[in-house]
Parts: structure tokens; sequence; C-alpha cells
């Protein structure tokens, strides 16, 4: 079968490899019909997350059942599924709890496994036409229609992309009338953006500096803040005093920030004065300074146990220094991690289904899978546009 190789850092190469194959009854072949490129691929493109050179990378993968385990019950051949990135068994104590990105027997001795992931059990990456899904029975999400419908770049969407930004809004409980400022703008912050907007935010502000990825953020009904233009803080509490001005609702002068927060950058946040360095210190700072009292904060962009390239000793050992007191004395709720991608995407699949729910505005380009070496370069260089890439195998 074809595949997408990471074979070095920056040396993406589309290539045979052997064909994906059964192990366990409980397993599933999917033949991929799309197969999307995330910005956790560009911290191992990038040399960042390191650990899977020489194999085939991606988690985001859609398509038809083409074998199934004699232990499979719940999945047949030909049926149309997706499958999270996050692979779970859904029997042990993590995922019957919800947390199957935490899952405990996918990757023994640790918890949580994923597909074309450093660290996260060896699993085969999904950019590739042909995919072993182990655990099935939990993993297959069942969906209508036929592969190349109006729905195919709104259900690749739900592996990962789409419940990770929901997740974001979600574990912070987003809600009619919240405030929300999320800073990052690829498909993660965009859709985090977009879920906040179903969940009744009264307002949404995107931050970033790439002029076509706020644009994406101004379409989805939030206001972007380019953190280059000014500092993105007083930005948003400039906008905030715009439509809440001292006696517009009670006699008290209003907050000033917001209620509710998301970093959906992680680990190679960039500096706020040039978009070339790296700084990940002044963002989780700038959250801190904008939160209001009794706000929450999610923390959804990727933060890696060790970083050897990181610019500051500490980050290297994923060490992150906060305003502690701050957030402390403003009663802050933090959460954090990964997405717990079984918990939304059925939901999030009905309402796709029904009309509610339309995640592909934030997808891009639709390539060939021989077009992956180009579209890795200009994603990782943000430019011409690329902000979501779904690869057709
Ligand atoms: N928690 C999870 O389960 C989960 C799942 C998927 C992805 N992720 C992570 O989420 C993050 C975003 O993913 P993506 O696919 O959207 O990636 P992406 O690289 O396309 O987007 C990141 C965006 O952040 C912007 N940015 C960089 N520095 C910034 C700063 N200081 N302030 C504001 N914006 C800044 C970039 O310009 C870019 O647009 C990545 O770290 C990814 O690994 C986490
Ligand atoms: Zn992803
Ligand atoms: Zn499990």
């Amino acid at each position: 079968m074809k595949a997408v190789v990471l074979e070095e850092t920056r040396q993406v190469v589309v290539r045979e490899v052997p064909d994906a194959e059964m192990q366990e009854t409980t397993d599933v072949l999917l033949r991929i019909t799309s197969t999307a490129i995330c910005g956790t691929d560009l911290h191992c493109y990038e040399g960042r997350m390191r650990g899977i050179e020489g194999g085939v990378i991606g988690h985001e993968p859609l398509g038809i059942v083409e074998e199934v385990g004699s232990a499979v019950v719940n999945v047949k051949k030909g049926d149309r599924v997706t499958v999270p990135t996050h692979i779970c068994c859904g029997f042990c104590a993590m995922c019957v709890q919800g947390s199957s990105s935490a899952c405990l027997t996918t990757n023994p001795g640790t918890a949580g496994a994923a597909y074309g992931y450093p660290n996260k059990g060896g699993y085969q990456g999904a950019q590739t036409e042909l995919l072993r899904v182990p655990f099935a029975d939990a993993n297959c999400l069942k969906l209508p229609g036929d592969p190349g419908d109006d729905w195919e770049d709104d259900f690749v969407l739900l592996a990962d992309a789409f419940t990770t930004g929901y997740h974001g809004a979600a574990i912070i409980d987003t809600a009619p009338g919240d405030t929300v400022a999320i800073f990052g703008a690829g498909a993660v912050g965009l859709l985090a953006a977009y879920s906040a907007r179903l969940r009744g935010a009264a307002r949404i502000y995107v931050v970033d500096a790439i002029a076509e990825r706020l644009e994406k953020a101004g379409e989805i009904g939030a206001v972007p803040i380019n953190f280059l233009h000014g500092d993105p803080v007083e930005q948003i509490k400039e906008q905030q005093s715009k439509w809440r001005s001292g006696s517009a609702f009670r006699q008290e002068t209003p907050l000033g920030g917001v209620t509710c927060a998301i970093d959906a950058i992680g680990f190679q946040a960039r500096s706020k004065t040039d978009y070339k360095l790296e700084d990940p210190f002044w963002v989780t700072d700038a959250i801190a300074e904008l939160i209001n009292p009794a706000g929450r904060v999610a923390i959804i962009g990727v933060w890696p146990v060790q970083d050897p390239k990181a610019i500051e000793p500490s980050l290297r050992q994923g060490e992150l220094t906060l305003p502690w007191a701050k957030l402390f004395n403003k009663n802050v709720r933090i959460t954090m991690g990964r997405d717990d991608d079984e918990r939304w995407n059925s939901k999030l699949r009905d309402m796709i289904v029904t009309g509610a729910a339309k995640p592909s505005q934030v997808v891009s380009h639709r390539l060939s899978l021989d077009a992956a070496p180009a579209a890795f370069a200009k994603f990782d260089a943000r430019e011409e546009g690329y902000i979501k890439v779904v690869l057709k195998p």
C-alpha cells in the first residue's frame, strides 16, 4: 500500500510499505477515503516530537471497513466509519468513565494510545490506504452516506480536529452568554471557536497572526485579533469595553476580560513581536491577565514531556512558569489535556447529519496522497492559505 512516511525531520515521502494486516480477532481493516494532516503532525515533522521517523504518520482517518475480525459484533464489511485519534478499548477503567484518551490497555504501562504518534503504542499512522483498527467495536463510529459525498470532509474532522475543538469548549463548560478568547487559529482553534458558538457564547475572540486564518475566524463569527498588531490582551479588553460599557447592564463596573480562554497552540507558540521566533511564556501570561475572576481556562494545544529544541532549559523538561498567584487570586479553573474523542464524536456526528454543524468550513485543501510532501512543507510554513489539508488516498 502507498503511505506517507516521515523519513527524517522535514523529510516526508510517499512510498510503498507492507499492507496493514489483521492481528487480533477484535480488529478491522479500514480502506481510507480521507485522512487529514494535523498541527500535531507538524511537531513531528519539525523534529520536536521524535520517535516515528521511518514510519507512517497521521492519525485522522475516515474510510470503509474492508475486513472484519471474528470477534467484532458492531461493524460489518462495507460500513463507513471514522475512528478516533486516541485508540481506546472501551472496557478499561479510564474508557468506562469517558476518559478514552487515557485508555489503559491499548498502550500498556502508560495511559493513552494513538496512530502514527510518538510514545503512543507504536501504532502505524493513518495517512495511507489501509489501516488496522484495534478494538473495532469501541473505535469505529458508524456514519451514513457514501465516500466523496457532502459529508466527507465533515466526517474526517470527527477523528480529531472537531472533537478536540469541541472538547476545549466543553471541558470549561462554555455556555450561553460566555465571552471566549481562543489563542491559535489552526483547525483546532477555529473549531474551538465554532464549538463555542454552537454552545451559545456571546462573543468569541480568536488570536493569531496569519491573515487567512484570522479571516476564517471572522467567517465563523469570532472577532479576529492579530497579536502582531498590538498587545492582544489590550485589544480584547478594548473590544469588550465597546459592547459592555459602564452602566449598560448593572451598576458595577463590568469586568474587562473574558469568562473563558482556550490555548489551542501548545508548546511551539510564537513570540509576540516576531513570528519567526518561539516564546510560549507570554500566552499563559496573557490568558492569566485576560481571564475574569472565576473564569475557566482550557489548554488543548500539545505539551510534550521533553523538547530538546525548546528556547529555554525549563521548557526542555516540559516545565512552564505560570503566574500562579494571579490565577489563584482570580479563582480560575484550569483544565487541560488530550481530547477524549469518544465523549463527543457520536454527538458531533449527529449534528453534522442533521445540518446543525458544518466543521468542513475550516478545510482549505483537498489533495491526493502523492501531494503530501508539498502539503507538509506549505502547511508547516503556514503559506498559501494552508489551514487544514485533507488527503484523498
Ligand atoms: N489536546 C488534543 O487532544 C489535541 C488534538 C489535536 C491537536 N492538538 C494540538 O493542538 C494544537 C493546534 O493544532 P492545529 O492543528 O490547529 O495546529 P496549527 O499549527 O495549524 O495551528 C496553530 C496556530 O497557532 C498559531 N500561533 C502560534 N503562536 C501563537 C501565539 N503566540 N498566539 C496566537 N496564535 C499563535 C499559529 O499561527 C497557528 O495558526 C497543536 O499543538 C496540536 O498538537 C491537541
Ligand atoms: Zn490531529
Ligand atoms: Zn480503555
